[in-house]
């Protein structure tokens, strides 16, 4: 009797295990959970498991194997530049929507979610739009307008098709700037005042009232001194508090993730503590860039494995590190990498002083690195009572 029990409690899990994913289990080819996808394992959380798209990669006819992985790895993806303002409206009043409307369709037809990339940012603008503010030929007034347009405009294109939008994006200095003291930072700060973030937010919100609207921001994966003068975290913290309280329609924030082994890096509960202080805003968090880059020595270079091993298994680990805070908070809703293989990562353009890569979760080969399978065995490792489901914030009126 005891025993028949059991057996029917098996085949329930077993029956509620293969309805979770796409290939059932049957008796002659048992559910492996190593051939599934991130994304797949990633459903059984709830979680999205996403990539920033590369266009030119993506309609690369010689490289199928690129626009293979972008469709079947991931649940959600990510613009890496052709939804930002450069891009879109090159020309005053010309917007070119091919490429971000090309990705959206991407998006569809392999049912992806997407992470709308970015709203307000002081990088990759247009030129006729800081050489007329430079010049004077924008006032300030009308740079305002300017802003309340292009955010309604590119809202309101994609309505309903986009998930998340980074509305706000590296808006805080780095305790390594000048002043060192942390402020709002850069273009959008110094010609219209902080104020632009909560108007921002709002002109999001009246163009798509369903998508959760982001603030998102690097160096922000783990709270430092706690003193908002030095410690970044917890600026965008205290940020996010006062948009909360002044009932500015701000979802979620997310922390881009861009580490380096190099550095100090953090653990698990640290990382975990921090999604936790935010979850406590009522706010949705996600890892929307993530990416763990290595200096590559000149015995990196001439292929030395003494020196790859290591800055291969410290990159794991720390991505590793972002997806297990991310499975034990709720509140963090996707997990999102910056790139997938290191043939077209951002990090050997943009960090060549010294020479930095290895960023990425496949090779330049597209061969599985070892961050690819920590992160599986993290998605397939982790269960109750720890991780629990998803917990999405209904739209902030
Ligand atoms: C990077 C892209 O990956 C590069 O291709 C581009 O030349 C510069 O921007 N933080 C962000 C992203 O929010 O938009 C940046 O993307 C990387 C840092």
């Amino acid at each position: 009797m005891k025993l028949r029990q059991w057996t029917t409690v098996a085949v329930v899990a077993v029956a509620t295990v293969a309805a979770l994913n796409t290939v059932p289990a049957t008796a002659s080819r048992p559910y492996d959970p190593t051939a599934q996808s991130l994304g797949a394992l990633g459903l059984r959380h709830g979680l999205h498991v996403g990539t920033a798209v590369n266009m030119d990669a993506l309609n690369d006819a010689g490289d199928p194997q690129y626009r293979a992985l972008a469709s079947s790895e991931f649940t959600s993806v990510t613009a890496e530049n052709v939804m930002k303002w450069e891009v879109l409206e090159p020309t005053r009043g010309t917007y070119n929507w091919a490429a971000a409307d090309q990705l959206v369709e991407f998006a569809k037809r392999n049912r992806q979610s997407v992470r709308g990339h970015v709203l307000v940012w002081h990088n990759q603008l247009p030129a006729w739009l800081t050489a007329g503010v430079a010049d004077g030929s924008i006032s300030k007034q009308e740079l305002r307008e300017i802003l309340r347009k292009h955010i309604t405009t590119v809202v309101n294109r994609y309505k309903g098709k986009i998930w998340q939008w980074d509305v706000v994006n590296e808006a805080v200095s780095d305790p390594w700037d000048t002043p060192s003291t942390l402020h709002y930072k850069g273009f959008w700060a110094q010609n219209l005042g902080p104020g632009y973030i909560a108007d921002s937010f709002r002109w999001a919100r009246a163009a798509d009232p369903k998508a959760l609207l982001f603030y998102n921001d690097y160096n922000i994966e783990a709270f430092g001194s706690g003193n908002p003068a030095d410690d970044k975290t917890q600026f965008v913290y205290d940020m996010t508090k006062g948009l909360r309280a002044q009932g500015v329609p701000i979802d979620g924030v997310g922390s881009q993730g861009h580490l380096g082994t190099q550095y100090g890096n953090f653990d698990t509960l640290q990382v975990t503590a921090a999604l936790k202080k935010f979850s406590g805003l009522g706010v949705a968090t996600a890892f929307t860039e993530v990416d763990v880059r290595s200096q590559m020595t000149a015995g990196v270079q001439a292929g030395n494995s003494e020196e790859i091993n290591p800055r291969l298994q410290a990159s794991a680990a720390n991505f590793s590190v972002l997806m297990k805070a991310c499975l034990a908070v709720r509140s963090c809703l996707s997990y999102t990498v910056w790139g997938f293989s290191d043939r077209y990562s951002w990090v050997p353009d943009w960090f060549d002083d010294p020479p930095e890569g290895l960023a990425t979760i496949y090779d330049e080969n597209y061969q599985p690195k070892r961050a690819y399978q920590e992160l599986k065995s993290d998605l397939i490792l982790a269960g109750p009572p720890y991780v629990l489901p998803r917990s999405t914030p209904r739209p902030r009126r």
